[in-house]
C-alpha cells in the first residue's frame, strides 16, 4: 500500500483560490521574513494608522478597531521581547504580524486588511524605514563633522604638505585639509535632507494598484505617519522605489568620501609619512611582526565602500525595465538597503572614532613641507608683483632656480642671493624671503584658502553653518 505524501496546506491568507501550499523551494525563494522582519516597527505603526483611519471613516466598527490596536501593541511587545515566532510559512513581516494578530484577537484581525494590499503596505513600511535610516544618518554625520571640526580648530595653523597627484604641491594647514572633508560631509547631509524631503509622501491607500472603493482618508494616514502628503498616483505609489535608490546613491557618494579620508589615514600612518598616530583603540597588530601597528579600521572603511556601491547597483539592476506596477522582483529592494544602512552606520562611527583618537605629528608634517620646494610659485609671483614680469616668464625663472637647487643638491630656500641672481639679476633679498614656507603660508589669505587666519574664520563659519 502506498502512502500519498501529504501536500502542504494552502495559505490562510489566500487559501480560497489555492488547494495546496508552496513547495519547499518555492517557500525558500518566496519568503522574505528572514530579512524583512526588520520592518516590524514600521509595519505595526502603519497598520495602527490604517486601523484608526478605518474606524474614523466607519469602514470597520470601533470595537474591532480597539481590539486590533490592542492586539498590534501586544505583537509589537512580543517582537521586542524576542518571544515572537517568525514563520516562513507566512512569507513576510506583513503576514506574520497579521497572522499573530489573529492568534491573539481572533476574527477582528481579519478586518485590518480592508482597503489595503501588501503592495501599498510594503511601500509604506519601507519608506518609513528608509526615512528612519536617513534620520539616524543625519545624527551620525553631524557627529562626524564635529569630530573633523574639533581637529581642524586645534590644528588651524599646523603646516602640512598639500598634494596634487600625491606629489607635494603647496603648504596648507591641517585645519584647512580637514575643513575640505567638513564641506564634503556637509553636501552629503544636504543630499540626505533633499532625499528625505522628496520621499516623504505616503503610498498607503494606493491598494494593490488602483486604490479602493472604500471611503478611505489618505490624508489622515499620511499625516498620522509623519508624511507631508499622500502620493498623488496609486500606480506610482506601489511601484516607486526611487526613494531607496536615491538613498543608496547619496550613501554611495558619502561612502566614496569616507573612503578617500580612510585612504589618507592609511597613507598618513605609513612609516615614510608618519603624519598621524592612532592609539591601540583603532589599530591592530601583526600576528608575526611585533613592530607592526596597522590602520585596519581605516582600511575597512575604505573597503566597505564596495558594499554600498554594490547595493546601489544591485537595486538599479532589479528596477531596470520593470513594468508598472508591483512585481515580486521588488522584494529584492530590502537587503541591499539594509546592507547600506548597516555599513554606513558602522563606517561613519568608525571614522568619527578615528578622528577623535588621532594625534597629528606636527613636527613630521612640517618636515615634509620642508622636504619639497613648495615656494617656487612664490618666487614666480614675486617677479610678477614686484617686477611686472609676465607670469609665464616668471614661471620659467622659478623653474630654472629649482633646477639649480637640484644640481647643487640643496633645497630652493637654501640658495644664496648670488645663486638667485645668477639666474635672474632682478631678484633681491626680499625675493629670497618669500621662499620661507611659513611666510608663504601666511600669505594664502584668499577666500577659501589655507592661511591660518583664514582657517580660523572658516572653522567658525563651518561651525555656524553645519553645527549651529
Ligand atoms: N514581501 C513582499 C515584498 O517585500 C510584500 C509585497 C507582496 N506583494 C505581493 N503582491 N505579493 O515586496
Amino acid at each position: 500500500m502506498s502512502v500519498k505524501p501529504s501536500k502542504p496546506e494552502a495559505s490562510t491568507m489566500w487559501g480560497g483560490r489555492f488547494d495546496a501550499g508552496p513547495s519547499e523551494v518555492m517557500s525558500r525563494i518566496n519568503a522574505s521574513i528572514d530579512f524583512d522582519k526588520r520592518l516590524y516597527a514600521q509595519d505595526i505603526r502603519a497598520s495602527k494608522a490604517h486601523c484608526e483611519m478605518l474606524v474614523r471613516q466607519k469602514i470597520i466598527a470601533a470595537a474591532d478597531g480597539t481590539a486590533i490596536q490592542a492586539g498590534l501593541d501586544k505583537v509589537l511587545a512580543e517582537i521586542e521581547a524576542g518571544t515572537f515566532e517568525f514563520k516562513t510559512a507566512l512569507e513576510d513581516i506583513h503576514m506574520n504580524v497579521e497572522g499573530h494578530l489573529k492568534d491573539l484577537i481572533g476574527d477582528p484581525a481579519g478586518r485590518l486588511h480592508t482597503a489595503r494590499s501588501r503592495n501599498d503596505q510594503v511601500a509604506t513600511d519601507f519608506r518609513l524605514w528608509v526615512r528612519d535610516a536617513l534620520d539616524a544618518l543625519e545624527i551620525g554625520l553631524r557627529d562626524l563633522q564635529a569630530a573633523l571640526l574639533d581637529q581642524a580648530e586645534k590644528h588651524f595653523d599646523a603646516i602640512m604638505p598639500g598634494y596634487t597627484h600625491l606629489q607635494t604641491a603647496q603648504a596648507v594647514t591641517v585645519g584647512h585639509h580637514l575643513l575640505a572633508y567638513v564641506e564634503m560631509i556637509g553636501r552629503d547631509r544636504s543630499r540626505a535632507a533633499d532625499c528625505r524631503k522628496r520621499m516623504n509622501e505616503s503610498p498607503l491607500g494606493s491598494g494593490a494598484i488602483a486604490g479602493t472603493s472604500f471611503p478611505i482618508d489618505r490624508h489622515f494616514t499620511a499625516q498620522a505617519l509623519g508624511f507631508d502628503r499622500p502620493m498623488a498616483n496609486s500606480m506610482d505609489g506601489v511601484s516607486d522605489r526611487d526613494f531607496a535608490l536615491e538613498y543608496m546613491a547619496l550613501a554611495s557618494i558619502l561612502a566614496v568620501h569616507l573612503s578617500r579620508l580612510a585612504e589618507e589615514i592609511v597613507v598618513w600612518m605609513s612609516e615614510p609619512f608618519g603624519f598621524v598616530k592612532l592609539s591601540d583603540a583603532f589599530t591592530s597588530g601583526s600576528s608575526m611582526l611585533p613592530q607592526k601597528r596597522n590602520p585596519d579600521a581605516a582600511e575597512l572603511v575604505r573597503a566597505k565602500t564596495g558594499r554600498v556601491i554594490g547595493s546601489l547597483n544591485s537595486l538599479l539592476i532589479v528596477m531596470k525595465g520593470l513594468p508598472l506596477t508591483y512585481s515580486k522582483d521588488m522584494q529584492e529592494d530590502k537587503e541591499p538597503t539594509f546592507e547600506t544602512a548597516d555599513t554606513l552606520a558602522l563606517c561613519v562611527a568608525a571614522m568619527t572614532g578615528m578622528l577623535k583618537d588621532m594625534t597629528f605629528r606636527t613636527d613630521r608634517l612640517a618636515a615634509a613641507v620642508n622636504a619639497a620646494d613648495t615656494t617656487a610659485i612664490d618666487i614666480a609671483d614675486w617677479l610678477v608683483r614686484e617686477k611686472s614680469v609676465p607670469f609665464r616668464e616668471a614661471h620659467h625663472v622659478a623653474g630654472r632656480l629649482v633646477k639649480l637647487a637640484e644640481t647643487k643638491g640643496c633645497r630652493l630656500a637654501q640658495l644664496s642671493l648670488a645663486d638667485l641672481q645668477s639666474v635672474e639679476p632682478g631678484l633681491t633679498e626680499a625675493a629670497r624671503a618669500v621662499l620661507d614656507v611659513n611666510a608663504a603660508l601666511q600669505t594664502r589669505t584668499s577666500f577659501g584658502g589655507p592661511a591660518p587666519s583664514r582657517v580660523k574664520e572658516a572653522c567658525a563659519d563651518a561651525r555656524e553653518r553645519f553645527l549651529g
